[in-house]
């Protein structure tokens, strides 16, 4: 009775995770996955590398089973991601590096992309992230003045307007499905509104264009090295809820440093303290925001995460520890779910 998911049913929120096929798998996560969850994200299995892997010859095996799976267990899908500089088919990539896909072609294969997979999968898909991480950091090299990263992929192809076709195409497609603009640091979290104001601004115009936008997702992918704000995230959140879109938290894990990557026990006390702490502050912008659909964290057990793949000596990211046990993560997030 005390899932994330029962608890959040009654407040009209969707919980959710990431999940790939390999992981369930394991009967122990699967479980978990069902028992707590009433949304899913695959992780890697709807992005262009796995559903085309050979050019012309789609695969959607892997995914069509995350959908079955959800469907079985009562949840709901995100759909993630048609639109990503990252995990494209090597086909592609090196096609347009030899010169033998030039951008007019690009192009009429980016479309084709786009609609063949919200067509294949029109009707099961609640929210589709369309459009993944293009806009620039701080740190990033050449953005350009509307903030949009001018070196992604994308952009430099097909220029910045390529945005606004995705959406349309998207919706062309399944016109039901909810259409989501997906992005990093888009909630203040590197100390900056810098990068939000870029998505706002930017948001804001396309709307204005009659461009199908839905919802502003933001990652929330946190590190306790960095400060961040809640209050500020929340701020940013009824920012993009004032364009008259829906908001949600797409990918969250707070990573930390750790002592060893199998055990990935933290180095510092405070980081014991920070992280549940962190996750709750995400969980409560969104519920401080009437418009924020959906909670969804990017894999729930230490074992499994992405972090320490890409961040050295960085773990315990998640709300599950290695061995599948609730961190005082998963608690804290019950306990603001009673009080919500
Ligand atoms: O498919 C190959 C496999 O053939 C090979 O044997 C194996 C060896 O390493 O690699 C496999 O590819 C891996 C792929 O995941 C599928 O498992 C890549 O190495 C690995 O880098 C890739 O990582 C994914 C990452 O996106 C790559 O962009 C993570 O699992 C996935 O969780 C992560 O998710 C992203 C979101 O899509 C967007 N936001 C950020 C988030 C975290 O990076």
């Amino acid at each position: 009775a005390d899932s994330l998911r029962a608890l959040a049913a009654g407040i009209n929120l969707r919980i959710g995770t990431a999940v790939t096929p390999f992981e369930l798998d394991n009967p122990a996560y699967a479980q978990i996955t069902g028992d707590q969850f009433d949304s899913v994200t695959p992780g890697n299995e709807m992005k262009w590398e796995t559903v085309e892997r050979v050019q012309g010859v789609y695969d959607w095996s892997a995914a069509d089973r995350l959908v079955t799976f959800a469907q079985q267990h009562g949840q709901l899908v995100r759909g993630h991601t048609l639109v990503w500089h990252n995990q494209l088919p090597g086909w592609l990539t090196s096609g347009v590096a030899d010169g033998s896909i030039d951008n007019d072609e690009l192009r009429a294969l980016l479309r084709k992309h786009v609609i063949d997979e919200v067509t294949h999968f029109k009707g099961k898909i609640w929210q589709w992230d369309v459009a993944n991480e293009f806009f620039a950091n701080s740190w990033d090299a050449h953005p350009l003045p509307s903030g949009i990263n001018g070196d992604n992929f994308w952009v430099s192809h097909l220029g910045e307007g390529i945005l606004a076709d995705v959406f349309r195409w998207a919706h062309e497609a399944d016109p039901k499905a909810l259409l989501v603009y997906n992005d990093y640091n888009i909630g203040g979290e590197d100390g900056t509104n810098a990068k939000a104001d870029a998505v706002y601004a930017w948001a804001k115009s396309l709307l204005a264009q009659g461009v199908p936008i839905d919802v502003i997702g933001n990652q929330g992918h946190l590190d306790t090295q960095y400060g961040f704000s809640g209050p500020r995230l929340t701020a940013a959140l009824s920012r993009y809820a004032s364009l008259g879109v829906k908001v949600a938290i797409t990918e969250a894990d707070v990573r930390t440093f750790v002592d060893n990557a199998t055990e990935q026990v933290p180095t510092s006390n405070l980081a014991l303290f920070a992280q549940p702490y962190e996750y709750v502050q995400m969980l409560r912008s969104c519920l401080e925001v009437k418009e924020c659909i959906s909670f969804t964290v990017w894999g729930f057990g230490d074992a499994n995460s992405w972090v320490p793949g890409w961040f050295t000596g960085e773990g315990y990211a998640c709300i599950y520890d290695v061995n599948l046990n609730p961190k005082p993560a998963f608690t804290d997030l019950q306990h603001e779910l009673m009080l919500a």
